[in-house]
């Protein structure tokens, strides 16, 4: 594999050396192939069990806009309306205990206000969830770091196939609107 990538980023640094890279932005990206692309490491919510246990229903998936506020409470990761890295590395430490992730995953938090700030106002009503009583601010840092990570995952997570390496070249050459994204949580 190591050499495959070897032979990956000498024909991408060759061909940026004739003429610039051709990122076909309007490809869409396969969930298929993008969902093995980075060994993300299991999200540990039982960490939080007692805290936000209520947000954890049997069954039902762990991306609740509420379950996500409850554990950015519980460490107190956004002091004034931002990430505080202190206690966000804590809560990354509980969540993951993989150091490299928790890095990679810090930095996205880190890096991820202004795409926040966009999917705050970017979000459609939806009238069918008067009942949610969270907001989606913490959710949508997850989102946003999930795909930071992608995009940065530790070399050794990574599985560097052409067509992983194709969609991060997408995914940091292509603007949000004119990508084919089916990229999700
Ligand atoms: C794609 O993005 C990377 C990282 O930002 C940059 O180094 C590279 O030059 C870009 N390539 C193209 C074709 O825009
Ligand atoms: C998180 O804290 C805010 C501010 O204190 C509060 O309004 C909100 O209900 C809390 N959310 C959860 C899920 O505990």
């Amino acid at each position: 594999m190591a050499r495959h990538i070897a032979l990956l980023i000498c024909s991408l640094v060759a061909m940026a050396g004739s003429n610039p890279i051709d990122v076909d932005c309007t490809r869409r990206q396969d969930f298929n192939i993008v969902k093995d692309c980075c060994a993300y490491p299991t999200f540990r919510f039982d960490q939080f069990k007692s805290q936000c246990g209520n947000y954890m229903p049997v069954g039902a998936p762990r991306i609740s806009p509420c379950l996500y506020e409850c554990i950015f409470n519980e460490t107190n990761t956004v002091v004034d309306g931002a990430i505080h890295p202190d206690k966000a590395r804590l809560m990354l430490e509980k969540l993951f205990g993989n150091q490299d992730f928790e890095e990679a995953y810090l930095n996205g938090l880190m890096s991820c206000s202004d795409s926040v700030q966009e999917m705050i106002s970017n979000r459609r009503p939806r009238p069918q969830r008067k009942t949610e009583q969270c907001s989606p601010f913490a959710l949508f840092y997850g989102v946003c770091a999930q795909r930071y990570v992608f995009n940065h995952c530790p070399s050794s997570s990574w599985s560097g196939t052409e067509s992983c390496e194709m969609v991060r070249l997408q995914n940091m050459n292509c603007s949000k609107s004119s990508r084919g994204s089916s990229h999700r949580l």
